[in-house]
Formats: structure tokens, sequence, C-alpha cells
């Protein structure tokens, strides 16, 4: 994207074809690993790829939840009725989070901007939005392209969410990205990144990542970097967030695993079983939990 020293970043430099805006730039994006691995993923991502083939009478039509499940965690907790004018959602896939949000906590809003990288999967809410309506009332702004850096407006968006996207993305472009949020967050928004890091501490990860390193030729690019509850502050910190959202919690996720229940997408016998039995004591949590989440409070 060009930009001229005094103008804001904004989608005027990328090309609207099918509801989706591309960057100029697309076939270089193209040629990249990790967009060629999630427009692969995006094919079949949680089954998701059913809402292409549902015929008239199919209960998805009635349950988007068969799509690919209710998300839970910060979710649970976020209130209702809440209206806003703009929400950026960081790695939208299929509209999973927001299709939630505004179908059980009836979250309303004017203008919602979506980014991901995946073209399958933003091809799949255009038809997810035709399907179940989400955001009714809403402008949509559907963009492909790596959100490391954001074609918006500073201080243009009052809600940024994100659901299960930053431990996908390498550390470097993910401080950039975080940077870009509190760039164009208004002063006093909200943000909610729900199960958005990976735990450090965790012992699953610990496993894998030491199964991982052995592999020294292919490691698998989706699954990255693992942080501390205190390295996502000071992440946090550096990306600017005091000027927009001083107040905000990072918070341990409330799955726990001591081993990794898949290891080269070979299932690891009882590891799923052993890990939903886990009930660690406060003292333990932070250190069993699978990921951490962050978001700004109070939620209201
Ligand atoms: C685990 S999926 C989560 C999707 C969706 N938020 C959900 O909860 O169903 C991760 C998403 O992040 C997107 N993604 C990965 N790297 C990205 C990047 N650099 N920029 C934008 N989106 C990215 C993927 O295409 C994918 O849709």
């Amino acid at each position: 994207m060009t930009q001229l020293a005094d103008s804001q970043p904004s989608l005027n430099d990328f090309q609207l074809i099918d509801g989706i805006y591309f960057p100029k730039n697309y076939e270089q994006l193209n040629s990249t690993k990790h967009k060629q691995k999630w427009d692969a993923i995006g094919k079949t991502y949680y089954g998701s790829q059913k809402i292409e083939q549902v015929t008239e009478t199919s209960a998805i039509k009635q349950d988007y939840t068969l799509l690919g499940g209710r998300p839970g965690g910060t979710w649970n907790k976020f209130p209702m009725d809440k209206s806003v004018d703009s929400i950026l959602e960081i790695g939208c896939g299929y509209g999973r989070a927001p299709l939630h949000l505004s179908k059980e906590k009836n979250l309303q809003c004017q203008k919602y901007y979506a980014i991901d990288i995946s073209e399958s999967l933003l091809r799949r809410l255009i038809k997810v939005k035709a399907e179940y309506n989400f955001f009714p009332n809403a402008e949509f702004n559907i963009i492909c392209n790596s959100a490391e850096t954001l074609p918006l407006a500073g201080n243009s968006i009052d809600l940024v969410i994100s659901n299960c996207v930053f431990m996908h993305i390498p550390d470097a472009q993910l401080r950039n990205l975080l940077s870009e949020i509190f760039r164009v967050l208004k002063p006093g928004g909200m943000f909610v990144f729900n199960h958005s890091f990976h735990n450090k501490a965790c012992p699953s990860h610990i496993i894998h990542n030491s199964i991982r390193n052995l592999n020294i030729f292919s490691k698998n690019p989706i699954y990255l970097k693992q942080y501390s509850a205190i390295e996502i502050q000071e992440m946090l910190n550096n990306a600017g967030i005091q000027a927009k959202c001083p107040q905000y919690i990072v918070e341990p996720t409330t799955e726990y695993a001591i081993l990794p229940e898949t290891i080269k997408g070979i299932p690891v016998p009882f590891a799923k079983a052993i890990n939903r039995s886990l009930k660690p004591s406060d003292a333990w949590k932070e250190t069993l939990a699978y990921g951490f989440s962050a978001y700004s409070i109070p939620l209201e």
C-alpha cells in the first residue's frame, strides 16, 4: 500500500472484487507460504465449508453452531445489547465470533471491518453473512490481507475483537499488528483478544516444542511462539495500549493441558481425557493454562 506522509491509511489503495477488498500487490501476498497455508486450511476449517452445500431443510440453516461450534472464553463475559459505531475483527475467518456476538449477545454496530489473510475463509464469511444476517444494520468491509498493516485511519475504531489468531502470527509481525491495533483504536475504545496467546509455561507446549525442534527441516508454521502473562503485558504496553486503553487484563484460559493432544496430526492416546480431567488449584492455573486472553476492562 502506498501512503503519502500526511495521509491516513485507508482502503482507497485496495480493489473491491466480489465484496472483498484486495491489496494491489495481492500476487505477492499469494506467493507467501503463510497465506498459502491459511488458504488451504480455510477450505475445510472446522467443517465450515458445509455452509456452501446446505440444502433448504438442513439443520445448519436454523442453528449456526452446527457449523463450527459456539466460541467460549471471554465471549461468555461479553455484555448484552452493546451497540458501537465500528468493530474491527482481526483474523475473522468465516465469522464465527461476530456471528455468536450478534446472535447471542445482541451486539450491534454500524460498520464491521474484518481482515483475514485467507481468501477461502472470507468468501465463506460472505455466505455466512447471507445465511444468518449477523450485524444486520452494519456496513461490511471485508479485507483480504495480512493484518500487520491495517488500512484504516488512526483513532477510528470503537471495538477490536480477535479469536484464536495471534498465536498463528510470527512474533515480529504480531508486535507490528498490536501497534497497528492501538493506532486505529479510539482513545477509550474496547478490545477483546480471546484465546489469543499460547502459554509458554504450559507442559503441553513444552513437549510439543521439543518434538518440533527435532525436525529441523519442516516445522509446522502454524504452531509458533508462546508467551508468559508478563511478556504479553510488555508487548501490549510497547504497542501503545496505555494511550488508548489503560485498564485491561491478561487472563489464563480455562483449558488446561499437560499433554499435546496430537503430534503431527496423530492423536496422542488418552491425552484429551487426561487434559479434560485437570482441575488445577489457583496457584497452578497460570502454569497449566493452554493460553491467555486479553481484554479491556470493564467490558461494559
Ligand atoms: C484459528 S483461525 C481463527 C479464525 C476465527 N477467528 C475463528 O475463531 O473461527 C486463525 C485465523 O487467522 C487468520 N490469519 C492467520 N495469519 C494471519 C495474518 N497474518 N493476517 C490476517 N489473518 C491471519 C487465518 O486465516 C485464520 O482465519
